[in-house]
């Protein structure tokens, strides 16, 4: 879909930071994207990256089984921006001296700046030090033939270096532009796109909606297409974009699957309803997902099971010759990072209903207009279609729904308990003014009882935990510092409102290590 566009190519060594890079790098209005360190040479030039972004990693250049790219990669006349272990890895490859760690530099640092054009263009005046985040283990002893530094740090003498010979565009960087700590971190990858690799700039929003159109049509021409609305930004986004491309060769399936927040399927009907001439067909099916799921407590099971059910739903819609065999879906940029990570398969954290979900062989042929994007951009491309604020600022809910809040199998009984609990936490949220300010916020029930006194009797019943997360994408997140106030009156809510609730906890863990989700 962006294939006519200038491509910055961000390649993977594991740091937690790549997907960071990328979204700085479309923030700069160029068009990137991340591939693992170790795709084929001939890919990464097929597809003529005007610049290419070695990320940092866990790894040291000294490690038996070191991630390392072909070295005909950093001759191949495409300007190269290493990034802490990507400059290590440059200087290993090009005859320079990497030192073993005597400890880790971690936090931020001084920069002194000795060259001020370029990569650091603009970025400072010669007397400010601007401060930058280190996180690494080893450092530049000796660099590479042809190579000089361009700033320093009290720790590292090399903390950025260029090279100085002609043709050849090569600019490494021990700390991490990427990141928020970064003084002036955005400039240094905008002068990179920009001045380093001679990009236009001119990735926008509104030439994606142009060309995703252009491609959805050359796609399924005149065929009628389903689309899998959950009600949630994503979905609704692909929906309209899709619209916009084949208008009434569309249908979107609304597959009330039993799993929903409270009041979801209204939502999603009068919404749709309201705002958009879409066709829109509404499935009922509580009671195959339910029959599906039953018994089942393995997080991942339950995903795959969830993910065919739902297939299953739209290959009989057109197994009655209703429409043809293609199907869109609002997978994000996230979900198939996460899904195929760097390492492979095994390193899969959890299966993405969107992706990993879907078995391996089914009739449908997927659409997937949002795959590479990240979900601010998402908001913001929904924003540019017209779509109203209620669908836009919706927090983020998972395909599998409500079955991964809760804990060990789902019944009817635990659902009714989780979907009443979760109404009240979204409800104390918003009157708080908090909603828009958290990423997620959402009850989860727990698969433990626990013993508590109401009223005179002793009760023996269920846990909620509450979840509130902020997050700019989702990748990472942080655990909401909810005051004491909002948390104490979810509490009570809970607690004498919710039949078979009698203790509440706060889940206070971030993202890495914790997930969102708890399942
Ligand atoms: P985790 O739990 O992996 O979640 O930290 C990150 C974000 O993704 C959402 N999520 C999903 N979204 N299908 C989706 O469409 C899924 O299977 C799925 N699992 C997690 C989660 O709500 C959070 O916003």
């Amino acid at each position: 879909m962006t294939s006519s566009h200038e491509k910055i190519l961000v390649l993977d060594f594991g740091s937690q930071y790549t997907q960071l890079i990328a979204r700085r790098v479309r923030e700069a209005h160029v068009y990137s994207e991340i591939l693992p360190y170790n795709v084929p040479l001939s890919r990464i030039l097929d597809e003529h990256p005007r610049g290419l972004i070695l990320s940092g990693g866990p790894s040291s250049v000294y490690d038996r089984k070191a991630p390392s790219v072909h070295p005909a990669l950093l001759e191949a006349g495409i300007p190269v921006l290493g990034i802490c272990y990507g400059m290590q890895l440059v200087t290993h490859l090009l005859g320079g001296k990497v030192a073993r760690a005597a400890h880790r530099e971690f936090g931020p640092a001084e920069l002194q700046i000795s060259d001020h054009s370029g990569l650091f263009k603009g970025l400072a005046n010669h007397n400010h030090r601007p401060t930058v985040w280190m996180s690494h283990g080893d450092r530049i002893d000796v660099m590479p033939p042809g190579f000089q530094a361009i700033a320093c740090t009290a720790n590292s003498p090399v903390a950025a270096m260029t090279t100085v010979v002609p043709g050849r565009s090569i600019y490494c960087l021990q700390f991490h532009p990427e990141v928020a700590h970064t003084e002036g971190g955005t400039s240094i990858l905008r002068n990179f796109v920009r001045e380093v690799c001679g990009c236009q700039a001119d990735w926008t929003m509104r030439s994606f909606i142009a060309e995703a159109v252009e491609s959805i049509r050359a796609q399924v021409g005149h065929k009628k297409v389903l689309c899998a609305l959950s009600g949630g930004v994503d979905s609704s986004v692909a929906a309209v974009l899709t619209h916009e491309a084949i208008g009434d060769q569309l249908t979107c399936v609304f597959v009330d699957n039993g799993l929903l927040r409270k009041g979801e399927g209204d939502i999603v009907r009068e919404t749709f309803a309201k705002h958009f001439k879409m066709k829109l067909k509404v499935i009922a099916a509580t009671t195959r997902f339910l029959s599906g799921l039953t018994g089942v407590s393995d997080p991942e099971r339950k995903r795959k099971i969830i993910g065919r059910l739902f297939i299953r739903e739209f290959e009989q819609i057109t197994h009655c010759g209703a429409t043809s065999n293609w199907l869109v879906q609002g997978t994000l940029y996230p979900d198939v990072i996460e899904s195929v990570s760097f390492k492979g398969p095994s390193a899969t954290i959890k299966t993405h209903h969107n992706v990993g979900g879907l078995p391996a062989k089914m009739r449908l042929k997927l659409i997937e207009p949002l795959r590479e994007l990240f979900k601010d951009e998402v908001r913001e491309l929904g924003r540019e279609l017209g779509l109203p604020d209620v669908v836009i600022g919706r927090h983020p809910f998972p395909g599998p729904g409500l079955a991964i809040r809760i804990l060990g199998p789902v019944t009817k009984e635990r659902l009714v308990i989780l979907r009443e609990a979760d109404a009240i936490v979204e409800a104390e949220i918003r009157q708080a003014g908090l909603y828009p300010k958290l990423w997620q916020a959402f009850a989860v029930l727990l698969p433990i009882r626990t013993v508590g006194v109401m009223g005179d009797q002793r009760t023996y019943d269920n846990v909620v935990a509450v979840r509130a997360v902020t997050s700019v994408d989702g990748m990472t997140a942080d655990w909401a510092r909810l005051p004491n106030e909002v948390l104490a009156r979810i509490s009570t809510r809970l607690i004498n409102e919710v039949k078979g609730v009698n203790r509440v906890v706060y889940d206070i863990s971030s993202k890495p290590p914790s997930t969102i989700e708890w399942e």
